[in-house]
């Protein structure tokens, strides 16, 4: 089968030529979950963008399904680290957004809309504006906006980095639950550790910039996953791998 993504020798150099990333090559399987890790400031924000075709690489090519990227498109999903939902617009009407951007009609997506926000727990809500929710149900309602218009790749930024600990691991599994439902392909970003392999099917090092993929594994847990997971020594034996691959790629 195709793969969902190529990143074929990919770099990126700002303007001002800061240089973010070195060079990025990396496939990812149709319906795969993938996590890229690397440490704040070493380009997994600008890597996740080009893939969703928000920015333009400076050297190589990005294929999404087999199509070069070349600005954003229709069949992506992308979560951001904070939710941006608008603030006048009530939970549903966030998250039909993408359906009115894209000029789909509304009444083919309201049903789904509403079907996603019962399957995040936030149905309750479709009604209510975002003020009215806690952090945790605004990153859902994000998740089911990203997942509206049913796009094959979901891209996700440290996603829920501004959760407290238990909200952030419940939102996993809560994800993982909606990628095994909608069998969607994950690049997920992170900089946590126990994260990436608590979802992960394989997970990226980035190096620090200008970054490079300095080391890959697979994490071959069963699924699903469940949170006692994270105490079996299995489970920690790949936190210990990637923290030493982490501390490799940072010693000057
Ligand atoms: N628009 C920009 N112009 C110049 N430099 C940038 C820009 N965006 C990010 N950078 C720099 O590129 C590097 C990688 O940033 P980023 O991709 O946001 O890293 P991460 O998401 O891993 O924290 C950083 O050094 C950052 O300062
Ligand atoms: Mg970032």
């Amino acid at each position: 089968m195709l793969d969902s993504v190529v990143v074929d020798g990919v770099g990126k150099t700002y303007a001002g030529s800061v240089e973010a990333i070195r060079e990025a090559r990396f496939r990812v399987a149709p319906g795969e979950f993938l996590s890229l890790l690397g440490p704040s400031g070493c380009g997994k924000s600008t890597l996740l963008m080009m893939i969703a075709g928000l920015l333009a690489p400076s050297r190589g090519s990005i294929r999404v399904d087999g199509v070069e990227v070349q600005g954003p498109r229709r069949d992506v999903g992308i979560v951001f680290q904070s939710p941006v939902l608008l603030p006048w617009r009530t939970v549903l009407d966030n998250v039909l957004l993408p359906v009115e951007m894209l000029r789909l009609r509304r009444t083919d997506y309201e049903r789904r809309a509403r079907d996603l926000l019962s399957m995040a727990k936030v149905d309750d809500f479709a009604a209510k504006l975002p003020h009215e929710l806690s952090g945790g149900m605004k990153q859902r309602v994000a998740i089911c906006r990203a997942l509206v218009h049913d796009p094959a790749l979901l891209l996700m930024d440290e996603p829920f980095n501004a959760l407290d600990a238990m909200t952030r691991d419940q939102m996993g599994l809560e994800l993982l639950r909606i990628w095994d439902v909608h069998k969607k392909t994950v690049v997920f970003v992170t900089h946590s550790i126990r994260e990436a392999v608590f979802l992960s099917d394989r997970v990226l090092v980035m190096t620090p910039r200008p970054a490079t993929i300095g080391f890959e594994t697979d994490v071959k847990l069963p699924r699903p996953r469940t949170m006692d997971m994270q105490e079996a020594d299995e489970f920690n034996r790949y936190v210990g791998l990637l923290r030493h691959s982490i501390e490799a790629g940072t010693r000057p």
